[in-house]
């Protein structure tokens, strides 16, 4: 008998972030509670494997800006700095990713959620297609690393001092992400 060998794609949405118990899961989230529990899976980047990126075909990618005001280290997430080896060897060719980002460009404004930048670099390295870019009008900040053509390559949100606009940003970002991921 010939094996084909085709993959069991998952057809959901993988909502794939860290690290856990701060800001950035609460967003995941609530990401998920706004697609739907039948649309997406959420997955912590500490639980991922190769086999996770090569199951799905759409992601929402997330992280927090900790630290990378200094570029002393590329991310101070324990959980994004252990699964970083694994995602850098991914394939993503063919795939859909769109990138959210917790960050604060009160405190940090010239850092304002930068590490969406290395989510973004490794993505478009393996061949991704990255969607859900974001006007820069909304936010005040002094600069970052996470535009690319004049918009922020994911969503930016700050839920330190604007937590009161981070459902409607949210809504406002899926519903233009509707139908193509
Ligand atoms: C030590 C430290 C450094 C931070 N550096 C940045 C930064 O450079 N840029 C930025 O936008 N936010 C920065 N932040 C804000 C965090 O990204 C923000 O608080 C975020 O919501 C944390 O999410 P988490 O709880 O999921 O890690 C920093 C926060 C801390 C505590």
């Amino acid at each position: 008998m010939i094996n084909l060998n085709i993959p069991n794609m998952n057809t959901k949405i993988a909502v794939l972030y860290g690290p856990v118990g701060g800001n950035t899961e609460k967003v995941a989230k609530l990401i998920l509670e706004k697609l739907g529990a039948e649309k997406c899976d959420l997955i912590p980047v500490k639980d991922a494997k190769i086999e996770t990126i090569s199951n799905y075909n759409s992601f929402i990618i997330g992280g927090s800006t900790i630290g990378t005001h200094t570029w002393s280290h590329t991310n101070s997430s324990e959980d994004w700095d252990a699964f970083l080896p694994i995602f850098r060897k991914a394939d993503f060719k063919g795939k859909k990713v769109a990138i959210f980002g917790l960050g604060d460009q009160l405190a940090y404004p010239n850092n304002f959620v930068d590490d969406m930048r290395i989510i973004y670099d490794i993505v478009i390295g393996k061949e991704a297609t990255v969607i859900g870019q974001v006007a820069t009008d909304a936010y005040d900040y002094n600069d970052s690393v996470a535009i690319v053509d004049d918009k922020f390559i994911g969503l930016p949100l700050n839920e330190d001092h604007e937590e009161d606009l981070t459902n409607e940003r949210i809504e406002g970002w899926l519903a233009s992400l509707k139908d193509q991921l």
